[in-house]
Protein backbone atom coordinates (compact mmCIF):
# COMPACT_ATOMS: atom_id res chain seq x y z
CA UNK A 1 0.00 0.00 0.00
CA UNK A 2 1.09 3.74 -0.41
CA UNK A 3 1.08 6.06 2.49
CA UNK A 4 1.13 10.01 2.15
CA UNK A 5 1.64 12.56 4.44
CA UNK A 6 2.25 16.25 3.28
CA UNK A 7 5.48 17.79 3.52
CA UNK A 8 6.29 21.90 3.58
CA UNK A 9 9.42 21.29 1.90
CA UNK A 10 9.49 22.02 -2.04
CA UNK A 11 10.74 18.65 -4.34
CA UNK A 12 14.12 20.14 -4.36
CA UNK A 13 14.68 20.59 -1.28
CA UNK A 14 13.34 17.36 0.10
CA UNK A 15 15.25 14.92 2.07
CA UNK A 16 13.72 12.11 0.39
CA UNK A 17 15.95 9.16 -1.25
CA UNK A 18 13.56 9.23 -4.45
CA UNK A 19 11.95 12.50 -6.20
CA UNK A 20 9.43 12.77 -8.77
CA UNK A 21 9.52 14.30 -11.71
CA UNK A 22 6.89 15.29 -14.36
CA UNK A 23 7.50 15.46 -17.87
CA UNK A 24 5.08 16.59 -20.85
CA UNK A 25 5.21 16.75 -24.20
CA UNK A 26 7.07 20.47 -23.64
CA UNK A 27 9.56 18.71 -21.06
CA UNK A 28 10.22 19.15 -17.33
CA UNK A 29 7.32 20.30 -15.68
CA UNK A 30 6.76 22.59 -12.35
CA UNK A 31 9.19 21.57 -9.53
CA UNK A 32 11.55 19.43 -12.14
CA UNK A 33 12.94 22.68 -13.91
CA UNK A 34 14.16 23.64 -10.84
CA UNK A 35 15.17 20.61 -9.91
CA UNK A 36 16.87 20.32 -13.64
CA UNK A 37 18.57 24.13 -12.60
CA UNK A 38 20.25 22.48 -9.44
CA UNK A 39 21.68 19.63 -11.24
CA UNK A 40 23.28 21.66 -13.79
CA UNK A 41 20.82 20.77 -16.65
CA UNK A 42 21.24 16.50 -15.69
CA UNK A 43 17.40 16.16 -16.17
CA UNK A 44 16.85 17.51 -19.04
CA UNK A 45 19.51 15.41 -21.11
CA UNK A 46 18.24 12.79 -19.37
CA UNK A 47 14.70 13.53 -21.06
CA UNK A 48 16.96 14.04 -24.55
CA UNK A 49 18.97 11.37 -24.05
CA UNK A 50 16.08 8.80 -23.17
CA UNK A 51 13.96 10.07 -25.80
CA UNK A 52 11.21 10.97 -23.57
CA UNK A 53 8.21 12.12 -24.96
CA UNK A 54 6.05 13.26 -22.05
CA UNK A 55 3.81 10.48 -22.88
CA UNK A 56 1.03 8.96 -20.13
CA UNK A 57 2.94 6.15 -18.12
CA UNK A 58 6.46 7.10 -19.51
CA UNK A 59 8.98 6.46 -16.76
CA UNK A 60 12.42 6.19 -15.84
CA UNK A 61 14.29 6.21 -13.17
CA UNK A 62 17.57 7.70 -12.84
CA UNK A 63 20.21 7.15 -10.02
CA UNK A 64 22.34 10.68 -9.44
CA UNK A 65 24.68 10.95 -6.95
CA UNK A 66 22.97 13.39 -5.13
CA UNK A 67 19.99 10.60 -5.28
CA UNK A 68 17.46 9.14 -7.18
CA UNK A 69 14.92 10.74 -10.05
CA UNK A 70 11.95 9.16 -11.18
CA UNK A 71 11.02 10.94 -14.76
CA UNK A 72 6.62 10.32 -15.11
CA UNK A 73 5.31 11.32 -18.23
CA UNK A 74 1.69 13.16 -17.85
CA UNK A 75 0.75 13.13 -21.51
CA UNK A 76 -2.10 15.81 -22.62
CA UNK A 77 -3.86 17.36 -19.56
CA UNK A 78 -6.16 14.59 -18.81
CA UNK A 79 -8.21 13.31 -15.95
CA UNK A 80 -5.51 13.60 -12.32
CA UNK A 81 -6.59 10.77 -11.44
CA UNK A 82 -5.52 8.12 -14.08
CA UNK A 83 -1.63 10.35 -13.73
CA UNK A 84 -1.90 9.44 -9.87
CA UNK A 85 -2.77 5.91 -10.21
CA UNK A 86 -0.34 5.41 -12.59
CA UNK A 87 2.60 7.24 -10.85
CA UNK A 88 1.41 4.99 -7.78
CA UNK A 89 2.03 1.67 -9.64
CA UNK A 90 5.50 2.87 -10.82
CA UNK A 91 6.72 4.20 -7.50
CA UNK A 92 5.73 0.63 -5.90
CA UNK A 93 7.74 -1.29 -8.37
CA UNK A 94 10.54 0.88 -7.53
CA UNK A 95 11.33 -0.84 -4.29
CA UNK A 96 12.08 2.49 -2.32
CA UNK A 97 10.06 3.04 0.77
CA UNK A 98 10.00 6.64 0.91
CA UNK A 99 9.37 9.54 -1.81
CA UNK A 100 8.64 12.83 -2.49
CA UNK A 101 6.16 14.66 -5.12
CA UNK A 102 4.15 17.51 -6.25
CA UNK A 103 0.80 16.86 -7.88
CA UNK A 104 0.62 17.82 -11.57
CA UNK A 105 -2.35 20.09 -11.94
CA UNK A 106 -5.43 20.27 -10.13
CA UNK A 107 -4.26 18.38 -6.63
CA UNK A 108 -7.42 16.29 -5.30
CA UNK A 109 -7.82 14.22 -8.45
CA UNK A 110 -4.53 13.38 -8.55
CA UNK A 111 -4.27 12.64 -4.98
CA UNK A 112 -7.48 10.21 -4.95
CA UNK A 113 -5.80 8.61 -8.12
CA UNK A 114 -2.54 8.16 -6.27
CA UNK A 115 -4.96 6.01 -3.34
CA UNK A 116 -6.88 4.26 -5.54
CA UNK A 117 -4.26 3.37 -7.57
CA UNK A 118 -2.14 1.56 -5.03
CA UNK A 119 -5.22 -0.63 -3.80
CA UNK A 120 -4.45 -3.86 -3.23
CA UNK A 121 -6.21 -7.34 -2.51
CA UNK A 122 -3.35 -9.53 -1.02
CA UNK A 123 -5.02 -10.93 2.21
CA UNK A 124 -5.18 -14.55 0.50
CA UNK A 125 -1.50 -14.65 -0.57
CA UNK A 126 1.40 -15.22 1.68
CA UNK A 127 3.52 -12.61 0.61
CA UNK A 128 2.45 -9.19 0.72
CA UNK A 129 3.63 -6.35 -1.44
CA UNK A 130 6.29 -3.61 0.33
CA UNK A 131 4.93 -0.54 1.09
CA UNK A 132 5.93 3.55 0.40
CA UNK A 133 5.32 6.77 2.10
CA UNK A 134 5.21 9.21 -0.42
CA UNK A 135 5.50 12.78 0.61
CA UNK A 136 3.30 15.30 -0.88
CA UNK A 137 4.20 18.83 -1.16
CA UNK A 138 2.01 21.64 -1.39
CA UNK A 139 -1.29 20.27 -0.75
CA UNK A 140 -3.67 20.91 1.29
CA UNK A 141 -4.53 19.42 4.32
CA UNK A 142 -8.23 19.35 3.48
CA UNK A 143 -7.62 17.53 0.07
CA UNK A 144 -5.28 14.98 1.76
CA UNK A 145 -8.12 13.88 4.30
CA UNK A 146 -11.30 14.13 2.38
CA UNK A 147 -9.08 11.62 -0.76
CA UNK A 148 -7.99 9.39 2.20
CA UNK A 149 -11.52 8.87 3.21
CA UNK A 150 -13.39 8.69 -0.33
CA UNK A 151 -10.43 6.25 -1.20
CA UNK A 152 -11.21 4.13 1.92
CA UNK A 153 -15.06 3.99 1.28
CA UNK A 154 -14.06 3.14 -2.14
CA UNK A 155 -11.40 0.16 -0.75
CA UNK A 156 -13.72 -1.04 1.57
CA UNK A 157 -16.19 -2.04 -1.50
CA UNK A 158 -13.42 -3.03 -3.23
CA UNK A 159 -12.83 -5.26 -0.63
CA UNK A 160 -16.30 -7.07 -0.36
CA UNK A 161 -16.66 -7.63 -3.81
CA UNK A 162 -12.82 -9.66 -4.38
CA UNK A 163 -14.06 -11.50 -0.99
CA UNK A 164 -14.27 -14.82 -2.51
CA UNK A 165 -17.93 -16.24 -2.11
CA UNK A 166 -17.59 -18.91 0.27
CA UNK A 167 -16.53 -16.20 2.49
CA UNK A 168 -19.09 -13.34 1.68
CA UNK A 169 -22.20 -15.04 2.52
CA UNK A 170 -25.67 -13.02 2.63
CA UNK A 171 -24.93 -13.38 6.64
CA UNK A 172 -20.66 -11.95 6.18
CA UNK A 173 -22.36 -9.06 3.89
CA UNK A 174 -24.76 -8.22 6.94
CA UNK A 175 -21.94 -8.69 9.63
CA UNK A 176 -20.09 -6.27 7.19
CA UNK A 177 -22.46 -4.20 7.24
CA UNK A 178 -22.94 -3.93 10.91
CA UNK A 179 -19.33 -2.81 11.16
CA UNK A 180 -20.75 0.79 10.16
CA UNK A 181 -22.74 1.22 13.42
CA UNK A 182 -18.75 2.19 14.70
CA UNK A 183 -19.03 4.65 12.45
CA UNK A 184 -22.47 6.35 13.40
CA UNK A 185 -24.82 4.53 11.27
CA UNK A 186 -27.43 2.83 12.37
CA UNK A 187 -27.99 -0.36 10.91
CA UNK A 188 -30.08 -3.03 11.08
CA UNK A 189 -30.08 -6.58 9.79
CA UNK A 190 -33.58 -8.98 9.11
CA UNK A 191 -33.46 -12.37 8.91
CA UNK A 192 -35.19 -14.88 6.89
CA UNK A 193 -38.33 -14.56 9.21
CA UNK A 194 -38.57 -11.36 8.93
CA UNK A 195 -38.47 -10.81 5.61
CA UNK A 196 -41.24 -13.47 5.43
CA UNK A 197 -43.59 -11.23 7.84
CA UNK A 198 -42.69 -8.67 5.31
CA UNK A 199 -43.93 -10.54 2.65
CA UNK A 200 -41.03 -9.86 0.52
CA UNK A 201 -42.21 -12.95 -1.81
CA UNK A 202 -39.69 -12.12 -4.94
CA UNK A 203 -36.74 -11.87 -2.61
CA UNK A 204 -37.36 -15.03 -1.17
CA UNK A 205 -37.95 -16.99 -4.14
CA UNK A 206 -34.52 -15.67 -5.46
CA UNK A 207 -32.57 -17.19 -1.82
CA UNK A 208 -34.71 -20.49 -1.37
CA UNK A 209 -32.31 -22.54 -3.54
CA UNK A 210 -29.62 -22.06 -1.30
CA UNK A 211 -29.04 -23.09 2.69
CA UNK A 212 -27.23 -19.82 3.24
CA UNK A 213 -30.41 -17.60 4.70
CA UNK A 214 -30.86 -14.26 3.16
CA UNK A 215 -30.36 -11.05 4.89
CA UNK A 216 -32.18 -7.95 4.37
CA UNK A 217 -29.67 -4.94 5.39
CA UNK A 218 -30.80 -1.17 5.77
CA UNK A 219 -28.77 1.88 6.91
CA UNK A 220 -29.52 5.25 8.27
CA UNK A 221 -27.32 8.37 8.29
CA UNK A 222 -28.94 11.19 10.04
CA UNK A 223 -26.66 13.95 10.74
CA UNK A 224 -27.75 16.40 12.67
CA UNK A 225 -29.47 19.50 10.29
CA UNK A 226 -29.40 17.19 7.37
CA UNK A 227 -32.18 19.42 5.00
CA UNK A 228 -32.30 16.86 2.13
CA UNK A 229 -32.66 12.79 2.04
CA UNK A 230 -31.34 10.35 -0.60
CA UNK A 231 -32.12 6.93 -0.53
CA UNK A 232 -29.75 3.68 -1.76
CA UNK A 233 -30.50 0.71 -3.43
CA UNK A 234 -27.75 -2.02 -4.08
CA UNK A 235 -28.30 -5.43 -5.68
CA UNK A 236 -26.59 -7.86 -3.00
CA UNK A 237 -26.33 -11.37 -4.84
CA UNK A 238 -23.35 -12.60 -3.27
CA UNK A 239 -23.23 -15.03 -6.04
CA UNK A 240 -25.09 -15.72 -9.36
CA UNK A 241 -24.64 -19.12 -10.64
CA UNK A 242 -28.23 -18.46 -13.25
CA UNK A 243 -29.82 -20.74 -11.19
CA UNK A 244 -31.72 -23.72 -13.29
CA UNK A 245 -31.12 -20.97 -16.18
CA UNK A 246 -27.67 -21.72 -15.22
CA UNK A 247 -25.10 -19.90 -16.59
CA UNK A 248 -22.08 -21.29 -18.59
CA UNK A 249 -18.40 -21.28 -16.78
CA UNK A 250 -17.03 -18.52 -17.96
CA UNK A 251 -20.25 -16.14 -17.31
CA UNK A 252 -20.18 -17.43 -13.70
CA UNK A 253 -16.64 -16.87 -13.25
CA UNK A 254 -16.93 -13.53 -11.86
CA UNK A 255 -20.25 -13.46 -10.17
CA UNK A 256 -19.07 -13.37 -6.71
CA UNK A 257 -18.95 -9.80 -7.97
CA UNK A 258 -22.61 -9.54 -8.23
CA UNK A 259 -22.79 -8.14 -5.27
CA UNK A 260 -21.04 -4.83 -6.18
CA UNK A 261 -24.13 -2.29 -5.89
CA UNK A 262 -24.52 -3.37 -2.57
CA UNK A 263 -21.15 -2.87 -1.65
CA UNK A 264 -21.16 0.15 -3.44
CA UNK A 265 -24.09 1.62 -1.17
CA UNK A 266 -22.07 0.08 1.82
CA UNK A 267 -18.77 1.81 0.65
CA UNK A 268 -20.47 5.05 0.23
CA UNK A 269 -21.96 5.18 3.35
CA UNK A 270 -18.51 4.45 5.44
CA UNK A 271 -17.35 7.60 3.11
CA UNK A 272 -20.15 9.46 4.03
CA UNK A 273 -20.21 8.84 7.73
CA UNK A 274 -15.79 9.70 7.88
CA UNK A 275 -16.78 12.95 5.60
CA UNK A 276 -19.77 14.05 7.52
CA UNK A 277 -21.76 15.13 4.87
CA UNK A 278 -24.89 16.70 5.70
CA UNK A 279 -27.26 14.70 3.96
CA UNK A 280 -29.47 11.94 5.33
CA UNK A 281 -29.06 8.78 3.69
CA UNK A 282 -30.60 5.22 3.59
CA UNK A 283 -29.62 1.98 2.35
CA UNK A 284 -31.41 -1.23 0.92
CA UNK A 285 -29.19 -4.76 0.26
CA UNK A 286 -31.38 -7.53 -0.34
CA UNK A 287 -28.63 -10.35 0.47
CA UNK A 288 -29.11 -13.52 -0.81
CA UNK A 289 -27.55 -16.93 -3.26
CA UNK A 290 -29.03 -17.70 -6.49
CA UNK A 291 -27.91 -21.22 -6.51
CA UNK A 292 -29.60 -24.53 -8.31
CA UNK A 293 -31.09 -27.17 -5.64
CA UNK A 294 -34.16 -29.19 -4.86
CA UNK A 295 -35.87 -26.30 -3.10
CA UNK A 296 -34.95 -23.46 -6.19
CA UNK A 297 -36.91 -21.47 -7.37
CA UNK A 298 -37.83 -22.82 -10.95
CA UNK A 299 -39.44 -21.32 -14.38
CA UNK A 300 -43.09 -20.70 -13.87
CA UNK A 301 -43.15 -19.41 -11.11
CA UNK A 302 -45.74 -16.56 -9.63
CA UNK A 303 -44.17 -14.67 -6.97
CA UNK A 304 -45.55 -11.91 -4.76
CA UNK A 305 -43.88 -8.76 -4.37
CA UNK A 306 -43.56 -6.54 -1.19
CA UNK A 307 -45.31 -4.16 -3.87
CA UNK A 308 -48.02 -6.76 -4.54
CA UNK A 309 -47.58 -7.27 -8.09
CA UNK A 310 -47.14 -10.77 -8.91
CA UNK A 311 -44.65 -12.02 -11.36
CA UNK A 312 -44.18 -14.90 -13.23
CA UNK A 313 -40.46 -16.45 -13.29
CA UNK A 314 -39.41 -17.00 -16.96
CA UNK A 315 -35.79 -16.82 -16.27
CA UNK A 316 -34.16 -18.22 -12.84
CA UNK A 317 -30.86 -16.35 -14.29
CA UNK A 318 -33.15 -12.62 -14.33
CA UNK A 319 -33.09 -12.57 -10.13
CA UNK A 320 -31.22 -9.45 -9.41
CA UNK A 321 -34.39 -7.66 -10.50
CA UNK A 322 -36.61 -9.70 -8.35
CA UNK A 323 -34.34 -8.62 -5.09
CA UNK A 324 -34.69 -5.64 -6.49
CA UNK A 325 -38.03 -5.01 -6.95
CA UNK A 326 -38.89 -6.00 -3.08
CA UNK A 327 -36.29 -3.93 -1.67
CA UNK A 328 -37.35 -0.78 -3.98
CA UNK A 329 -40.90 -1.45 -2.47
CA UNK A 330 -39.11 -1.23 0.66
CA UNK A 331 -37.61 1.80 0.64
CA UNK A 332 -40.45 3.71 -1.00
CA UNK A 333 -42.23 2.25 2.20
CA UNK A 334 -39.74 4.19 4.23
CA UNK A 335 -40.65 6.95 3.10
CA UNK A 336 -37.64 7.66 -0.11
CA UNK A 337 -38.94 10.63 -1.83
CA UNK A 338 -36.22 9.91 -4.25
CA UNK A 339 -33.84 6.70 -4.56
CA UNK A 340 -30.65 5.48 -6.61
CA UNK A 341 -30.17 1.95 -7.46
CA UNK A 342 -26.93 0.79 -8.12
CA UNK A 343 -26.66 -2.82 -9.88
CA UNK A 344 -24.78 -5.49 -11.50
CA UNK A 345 -28.14 -6.07 -13.34
CA UNK A 346 -27.69 -7.30 -16.97
CA UNK A 347 -24.47 -8.47 -19.66
CA UNK A 348 -26.62 -6.62 -22.43
CA UNK A 349 -25.93 -3.26 -20.65
CA UNK A 350 -21.87 -4.09 -20.93
CA UNK A 351 -22.90 -5.54 -24.76
CA UNK A 352 -24.09 -1.82 -25.10
CA UNK A 353 -21.30 0.49 -23.31
CA UNK A 354 -18.68 -1.82 -22.84
CA UNK A 355 -16.57 -2.85 -19.99
CA UNK A 356 -16.35 1.25 -18.44
CA UNK A 357 -19.01 2.57 -18.59
CA UNK A 358 -22.40 2.44 -16.59
CA UNK A 359 -25.94 3.00 -17.89
CA UNK A 360 -27.84 4.96 -16.16
CA UNK A 361 -31.83 5.08 -16.27
CA UNK A 362 -33.91 7.64 -15.26
CA UNK A 363 -37.55 7.97 -14.09
CA UNK A 364 -37.57 11.21 -13.89
CA UNK A 365 -35.20 13.84 -15.87
CA UNK A 366 -34.16 16.46 -13.86
CA UNK A 367 -32.95 13.72 -11.17
CA UNK A 368 -30.98 11.61 -14.21
CA UNK A 369 -29.26 14.87 -14.93
CA UNK A 370 -27.98 15.43 -11.52
CA UNK A 371 -26.97 11.81 -11.11
CA UNK A 372 -25.14 12.54 -14.69
CA UNK A 373 -23.08 15.36 -13.49
CA UNK A 374 -22.39 13.79 -10.14
CA UNK A 375 -20.54 11.00 -11.99
CA UNK A 376 -18.65 13.28 -13.91
CA UNK A 377 -17.24 15.45 -11.36
CA UNK A 378 -16.58 12.22 -9.62
CA UNK A 379 -14.47 10.68 -12.81
CA UNK A 380 -17.23 7.89 -13.11
CA UNK A 381 -18.24 6.96 -16.37
CA UNK A 382 -22.20 6.53 -16.77
CA UNK A 383 -24.25 7.46 -19.99
CA UNK A 384 -27.82 7.52 -19.69
CA UNK A 385 -30.18 5.46 -21.67
CA UNK A 386 -33.61 5.52 -22.58
CA UNK A 387 -36.39 3.87 -20.36
CA UNK A 388 -38.62 3.17 -23.72
CA UNK A 389 -41.95 2.72 -22.65
CA UNK A 390 -43.32 1.01 -25.97
CA UNK A 391 -40.78 -2.13 -24.73
CA UNK A 392 -43.37 -2.68 -21.68
CA UNK A 393 -44.82 -5.02 -23.06
CA UNK A 394 -42.34 -7.25 -23.82
CA UNK A 395 -42.93 -8.15 -19.52
CA UNK A 396 -46.58 -8.48 -20.30
CA UNK A 397 -47.57 -12.04 -18.70
CA UNK A 398 -50.58 -14.62 -19.65
CA UNK A 399 -50.52 -15.50 -15.85
CA UNK A 400 -49.23 -12.70 -13.49
CA UNK A 401 -48.87 -8.69 -13.73
CA UNK A 402 -45.13 -9.09 -15.37
CA UNK A 403 -42.84 -11.36 -16.22
CA UNK A 404 -39.16 -11.05 -14.92
CA UNK A 405 -37.80 -11.33 -19.10
CA UNK A 406 -38.30 -9.82 -22.52
CA UNK A 407 -37.33 -11.26 -25.52
CA UNK A 408 -33.67 -11.08 -26.82
CA UNK A 409 -33.76 -7.26 -27.58
CA UNK A 410 -33.25 -3.99 -25.28
CA UNK A 411 -32.16 -6.32 -22.11
CA UNK A 412 -30.82 -3.66 -20.00
CA UNK A 413 -33.70 -1.36 -20.94
CA UNK A 414 -36.28 -3.83 -20.10
CA UNK A 415 -34.78 -4.61 -16.83
CA UNK A 416 -34.85 -1.21 -15.98
CA UNK A 417 -38.28 -0.83 -16.89
CA UNK A 418 -39.14 -3.79 -14.79
CA UNK A 419 -37.73 -2.11 -11.81
CA UNK A 420 -39.71 0.86 -12.37
CA UNK A 421 -42.91 -1.04 -12.19
CA UNK A 422 -42.39 -0.95 -8.50
CA UNK A 423 -41.66 2.28 -7.19
CA UNK A 424 -43.67 5.97 -7.57
CA UNK A 425 -41.03 8.33 -6.68
CA UNK A 426 -37.90 9.21 -8.74
CA UNK A 427 -35.80 6.50 -9.47
CA UNK A 428 -32.12 6.82 -11.08
CA UNK A 429 -30.85 2.90 -11.71
CA UNK A 430 -27.04 2.49 -12.58
CA UNK A 431 -26.75 -0.87 -14.08
CA UNK A 432 -22.84 -1.11 -13.54
CA UNK A 433 -22.44 -4.72 -14.79
CA UNK A 434 -19.45 -3.62 -16.97
CA UNK A 435 -17.62 -1.12 -14.70
CA UNK A 436 -18.06 -2.94 -11.64
CA UNK A 437 -15.86 -5.88 -11.86
CA UNK A 438 -12.31 -5.29 -14.10
CA UNK A 439 -10.92 -7.67 -15.79
CA UNK A 440 -7.45 -6.81 -16.42
CA UNK A 441 -5.31 -4.27 -13.99
CA UNK A 442 -5.97 -0.40 -15.03
CA UNK A 443 -4.71 3.08 -13.85
CA UNK A 444 -6.78 3.12 -10.97
CA UNK A 445 -6.47 -0.43 -9.23
CA UNK A 446 -5.98 -4.34 -10.43
CA UNK A 447 -8.24 -6.45 -11.91
CA UNK A 448 -11.38 -7.07 -9.33
CA UNK A 449 -13.89 -5.74 -7.82
CA UNK A 450 -13.55 -1.73 -8.77
CA UNK A 451 -15.83 0.12 -5.89
CA UNK A 452 -17.37 1.67 -9.01
CA UNK A 453 -20.39 3.98 -8.05
CA UNK A 454 -18.78 4.65 -4.19
CA UNK A 455 -17.66 8.32 -6.06
CA UNK A 456 -20.63 8.91 -8.03
CA UNK A 457 -23.12 8.47 -4.61
CA UNK A 458 -20.82 10.84 -2.46
CA UNK A 459 -20.46 13.76 -5.41
CA UNK A 460 -24.76 13.30 -5.44
CA UNK A 461 -24.95 13.54 -2.09
CA UNK A 462 -23.24 16.34 -1.72
CA UNK A 463 -24.57 18.51 -4.38
CA UNK A 464 -27.83 17.64 -2.94
CA UNK A 465 -26.64 19.14 0.61
CA UNK A 466 -25.80 22.30 -1.37
CA UNK A 467 -29.34 22.67 -2.99
CA UNK A 468 -30.88 21.62 0.41
CA UNK A 469 -28.82 24.36 2.37
N1 LIG B 1 -25.66 -10.70 -12.65
C1 LIG B 1 -26.13 -10.86 -13.99
C2 LIG B 1 -25.71 -9.71 -14.90
C3 LIG B 1 -24.25 -9.56 -15.19
C4 LIG B 1 -23.71 -10.00 -16.37
C5 LIG B 1 -23.41 -8.92 -14.29
C6 LIG B 1 -22.37 -9.82 -16.64
C7 LIG B 1 -22.07 -8.76 -14.54
C8 LIG B 1 -21.54 -9.20 -15.73
C9 LIG B 1 -27.66 -10.90 -13.97
O1 LIG B 1 -28.24 -11.47 -12.87
C10 LIG B 1 -28.06 -11.72 -15.16
O2 LIG B 1 -27.77 -12.87 -15.16
N2 LIG B 1 -28.74 -11.11 -16.12
C11 LIG B 1 -29.19 -11.80 -17.26
C12 LIG B 1 -30.55 -11.29 -17.62
C13 LIG B 1 -31.23 -12.10 -18.69
C14 LIG B 1 -31.56 -13.49 -18.15
C15 LIG B 1 -32.48 -11.39 -19.10
C16 LIG B 1 -28.20 -11.52 -18.40
O3 LIG B 1 -27.70 -10.41 -18.48
O4 LIG B 1 -27.91 -12.45 -19.13
MN1 LIG C 1 -28.42 -13.60 -13.05
ZN1 LIG D 1 -27.17 -11.39 -11.13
Amino acid sequence: MLALRRTEAGVLEAKAPLKVVFVGPEGLLGSGKALDEALGGLLGRAVREAGLKGEAGESLLLALSEGHVLLFGTGQEGDGRVLGGRLAQALLKTGFREAVAEPYGEAYPFVEGLLLGSYRFDRYKEREERGLTLALSGVEEGVLERAQKVAQGVAWARDLVNEPPNVLTPSALAEAALGLGAHGVEVGVLDEEAIRALGMGAFLAVAQGSDQPPRFIHLRYRPAGARVRLDLVGKGITFDSGGYSLKPTESMATMKGDMAGAAAVLGAFLAAAALGLPVELRGYIAACENLVSGHAYKLGDILKTLSGKTVEVMNTDAEGRLTLADALAYAQKEGAERILALSTLTGAAVVALGEEVAALFATEEGFGQEVQEAARRAGEKVWPLPLEGSYREKLKSPVADLKNVGDRYGGAIVAALFLAEFVKVPLVHLDIAGPAFARKAHALGPEGGTGFGVRTILALAEALAREGA
